[in-house]
């Protein structure tokens, strides 16, 4: 039986949004890589030309500003994230074929072309705009920089768009008593000349391609209605300063960010043609015949299937085959959350668990359309330990033993050929599955085929057979197939499991390969069996969950003064309260801490001894200033390991972050040890 098709090597190019080069990758990013990992590494398994390719976001005004906030260059800033980026990517083995960046001589190059397209082309308008300017920053402020209070229900504190407490919107030049975020200065109406993209020349050319599969149809509709509802033209420019490319020959005028994000894609992949000397013209010419799928999230369809394909068609290339959106990440049924510890960063979890129990439960959830999508915590330990390790591991786990031990590691004959024809033509249809991204129908059929397997060895019992005489040949044959049962699932499973995968392979001597999988093993040599997969245990959780509370990405923090609009945590009880021991606390000495951005070591006299206490305060202090000076600190936290050493409290700080943090200083009548109420 072979399998191995006579069809054309497919190519095809696919792609994951490029994150933000601002902050940590977190569990809802990963949603869209492993999906994206998951089906190009079925692609390659199945034999077709794949390659898989990303980058990070690496430019815009959140950049620009927290890498002065941090005291460095925005260069600086990025090549340190995309380092982490890559490594969290790595940990989840996600296959990039490559990973390059937005702020690259590729994208400046193709940046640029394309503008000289659509300038050509007569697609660029350019005029005058009024905008809030911050005077003592100089710089213009888009909506989410300036703050005030709300025009409906004057509630202090609220964005330029929008009010979270009673959900108006208005526009800032609404707010009453409206501060920038940056300065805290009072904004002023300044004009500037911007740089437009014609979009509604496209509303025909956008009302055929959205409707020609190249989309999900909920997508589809969606588009439709904005269509009709009339496009505007898209603001590509922004004022210096700015962290981004310069538009040729408009000196002081940069591409807004998401011009340049998406020509990201085609960067990066020529970065990669150019190593590997691939065609890239082949892919992209307006003629191609090759595919290319972007994988996004559902946030942002609107720049994927109006803005992108229009710019790609004005400049003369192929567009997208088609672009994939998918839901939202909520973990436990709620938006991930700091308070409770949801907000779980990719390097958290893999400090705490093994990434295939992810790629596994995301997998099995997953479906073609833009569901949001819930990782509930007990349900993943449930169902990675009931299908991964309960079912499909066990497979393997109870046939191996007999192969090693009573026949040397042999392999005999398949007698089950009826069975094992079931498996391997249930290929075609779990093939269709992973082709069409309804994974979680796809695990379904390999789990009910896990069933099959080991309901076949609960039948025949080998653990009996092997205490009997003479049924050496029988015994031999039952654990022949089981094996072969268990091959064939990890086949299947591969794209989601590549490492399990791996050591499955190991273990069987023998390459899983799709195409030819109807060779069955038969007396062929396989190594002693190790376990392949730990179950996920309730206690890793809680531990991962604990560790999420501890940590703040700056990512999310949003810009410096405006940090105090972070909603009030969840409630405590009094008593849980009032177990919080606050002292008054000297520093005695301050010291910085080698290879810690961010932290200082300080030595805290309360009175009762001295403690060692890390804090996250270098940004806005010199060890020199806080010498002497008095603080809070709660002295009764749990002293915890850190990489630099034991922290034993926490000294209270407030402030937006950055250079604004304050640390408490009572000045008189305070003494170390004294207890605050
Ligand atoms: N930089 C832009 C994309 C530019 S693509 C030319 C961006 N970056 S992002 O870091 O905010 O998001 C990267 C991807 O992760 C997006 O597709 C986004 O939808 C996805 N997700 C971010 N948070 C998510 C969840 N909580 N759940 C699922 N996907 C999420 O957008
Ligand atoms: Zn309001």
């Amino acid at each position: 039986m072979t399998q191995a098709s006579a069809q054309k090597q497919r190519d095809i190019l696919v792609t994951s949004a490029l994150p933000y080069a601002n902050g940590p990758i977190h569990l809802g990013h990963l949603l869209e890589y492993i999906q994206t990992d998951i089906w190009a590494r079925y692609q390659r398994m199945r034999g077709q030309n794949c390659y898989y390719v990303c980058a990070d976001d690496a430019h815009g005004t959140a950049i620009m500003l927290r890498a002065e906030r941090e005291g460095i260059t925005s260069e600086a800033l990025i090549d340190r994230i995309r380092q982490e980026h890559q490594d969290d990517f790595a940990g989840f083995h996600i296959r990039f074929d490559n990973y390059h960046s937005t702020h690259s001589e590729e994208n400046r190059e193709f940046s640029a072309y394309i503008y000289r397209r659509l300038q050509e082309n007569d697609h660029i308008a350019t005029r005058k705009i009024t905008q809030a300017y911050d005077p003592e920053k100089e710089m213009f402020l888009a909506d989410r920089f300036i703050k005030g209070t709300c025009p409906k229900c004057k509630s202090e504190d609220q964005y330029g768009d929008n009010c979270e407490v009673c959900g108006a919107t208005y526009t800032p030049a609404e707010l009453i008593n409206p501060k920038s975020a940056v300065s805290g200065a009072t904004p002023v109406e300044k004009e500037s000349e911007h740089y437009f993209f014609r979009l509604p020349e496209f509303t025909d050319f956008l009302q055929n391609w959205t409707r020609s599969g190249t989309l999900q149809p909920q997508i589809a509709n969606k588009l439709a209605e904005w269509l009709d509802a009339g496009l505007q033209e898209w603001d590509i420019s922004r004022d210096a300063p700015y962290f981004g490319f310069e538009i040729p020959d408009a000196p002081g005028k940069y591409f807004y960010v998401w011009l340049d994000a998406p020509i990201g894609y085609l960067a990066s992949f020529k970065n990669l043609c150019d190593r590997e000397g691939i065609d890239f013209d082949h892919f992209w010419n307006a003629n191609s015949e090759a595919e290319v799928y972007h994988f996004i999230g559902k946030d942002i369809i609107n720049f994927h299937a109006l803005f992108w394909p229009s710019m790609l068609h004005s400049a003369g290339y192929r567009t997208p085959s088609a672009v994939w959106a998918h839901g939202f990440v909520t973990v436990n049924g709620k938006k991930m959350s700091k308070s409770r510890g949801t907000f779980i960063m990719a390097r958290t979890y893999l400090d705490h668990l093994n990434p295939e129990y992810l790629r596994y439960y995301f997998a099995a959830k997953l479906a073609s359309g833009v569901d949001d999508m819930d990782l509930n915590l007990e349900d993943f330990a449930s169902r990675v330990n009931s299908d991964l390790v309960g079912k499909v591991v066990n497979i393997a786990s109870r046939s191996a033993g007999f192969i090693t031990k009573r026949f040397d590691g042999q392999l005999g004959a398949v007698t089950e050929t009826d069975k094992l024809k079931v498996f391997v033509d249930a290929g075609d249809e779990i093939a269709e599955c992973y082709e069409a991204r309804e994974f979680g129908r796809g695990m379904r059929r390999i789990m009910e085929l896990a069933d099959i397997a080991n309901q076949y060895v609960n039948d025949e019992q080998p653990w009996v057979i092997a205490k009997q005489d003479g049924k050496d040949a029988q015994l031999q044959a039952i654990c022949t197939n089981a094996i072969n049962m268990f091959r064939l699932l990890m086949t299947y499973l591969a794209p989601v499991l590549p490492k399990t995968a791996e050591a499955s392979a190991e273990f069987l001597d023998s390459p899983l390969d799709w195409n030819n999988r109807g060779e069955l093993l038969e007396n062929h040599g396989i190594h002693k069996f190790k376990p392949l997969m730990n179950r996920v245990e309730m206690a890793q959780i809680e531990k991962m969950l604990e560790a999420s509370k501890e940590q703040v990405p700056e990512q999310t923090a949003k810009p410096a003064a405006a940090a105090n609009l972070e909603p009030v945590a969840d409630e405590v009880e009094f008593g849980d309260f009032a177990k919080v021991d606050l002292r008054v606390a000297k520093i005695v000495k301050a010291e910085h801490v080698d290879g810690a951005d961010k932290l200082l070591r300080l030595t805290l006299d309360i009175g009762h001894g001295e403690r060692n206490v890390f804090a996250g305060i270098k940004s806005a202090y010199q060890p020199e200033q806080l010498e002497g000076r008095l603080t809070v600190m709660v002295a009764n936290l749990k002293p915890r390991k850190m990489k630099f050493g034991l922290s034993e409290g926490m000294v209270l700080a407030a402030g937006p972050g950055g250079k604004e943090i304050f640390i408490l200083s009572p000045d008189s009548g305070a003494t170390p040890g004294m207890r605050i109420m």
